[in-house]
């Protein structure tokens, strides 16, 4: 018997009032899989992403997390489960709380015992030493926050990581490290990542497979082996490849 996609998708649809932002979407993701989402600005990316994390509930279609069906309003497990990094790192974490306080928050809310031990080691895990603890976001660097980010999501030892852009709010230089520790993650843990990126470099560091999207709907999908050799079926996919070139992280991710 073929094992559960660890997330399928099936003829989402989303509308915002008369806007119908997300068309008939379908993809699925094995377990331990990295997938690619890419498209330009508004084509409903991100949507697809707060569906997934139970951050937006008014969608229709058949949603599972292998036999989990998703429930639009999920249980409080599902958030340990499922875990989401967002692209501005700065808006994310709250001003006036402790790095030490940020982490321990969903620990508390999830009753997750040995607080201390697992804050010291979600921050080794995103290479930031101990002296971050008590340190506040603004008394760090863009690159430090997404870590500190990262770290708050793996904290809770999910089985699927959502990214929404985590690099692009940061400087070239600082992307590839974010990237680089994302792609070591990934090794350690049989993580399930989705991945969204207008850059279809960052996507193809990351990912084996990608969708790409344009006006709500996934008109490719595609292994990136494959879109590297042939450049993409669609013309879309061809002008955004042309055009990730033109801004291409290639030089600093190495030949990784
Ligand atoms: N809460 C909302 N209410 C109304 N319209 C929304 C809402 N959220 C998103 N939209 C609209 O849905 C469409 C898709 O937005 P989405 O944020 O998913 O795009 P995206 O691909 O992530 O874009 P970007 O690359 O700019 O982040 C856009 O036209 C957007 O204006
Ligand atoms: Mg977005």
């Amino acid at each position: 018997m073929p094992t559960l996609p660890a997330i399928s998708v099936t003829d989402l649809n989303v509308s915002f009032g008369a806007a119908h932002v997300l068309r008939d979407v379908s993809f699925s993701v094995a377990n331990g899989e990295s997938f690619g989402l890419v498209g330009e600005s508004g084509s409903g990316k991100s949507t697809v992403l707060r569906v997934l994390s139970g951050l937006n509930p008014v969608w229709s279609g058949d949603i599972a997390f292998g036999e989990t069906v998703h429930a639009k309003k999920p249980a409080k497990s599902f958030f340990r489960q499922v875990q989401m990094v967002f692209q501005d790192p700065f808006a994310s974490l709250h001003p006036r709380m402790t790095i030490d306080g940020i982490l321990a928050e969903p620990l508390a809310i999830h009753g997750i015992d040995r607080p201390d031990e697992r804050i010291a080691g979600a921050l080794r895990d995103v290479g930031l030493d101990e002296g971050f603890r008590f340190r506040y976001p603004h008394q760090l660097s863009g690159g430090q926050r997404q870590r500190v980010a990262i770290a708050r999501a793996l904290a809770l030892e999910p089985s699927v990581l959502l990214l929404d852009e985590p690099t692009s709010a940061l400087d070239v230089s600082i992307q590839a490290e974010v990237l680089n520790l994302l792609q070591d993650i990934k090794q350690q843990r049989n993580l399930t990542m989705v991945i969204v990126s207008h850059n279809l470099a960052v996507v193809g560091h990351m990912c084996n497979r990608v969708a790409v999207m344009n006006g709500g709907k996934i008109v490719e999908e595609t292994d990136i082996a494959s879109l590297r050799e042939t450049g993409g079926r669609e013309i879309y996919t061809r002008e955004l490849l042309a055009a990730s070139r033109r801004v291409s992280l290639s030089a600093t991710l190495g030949a990784a």
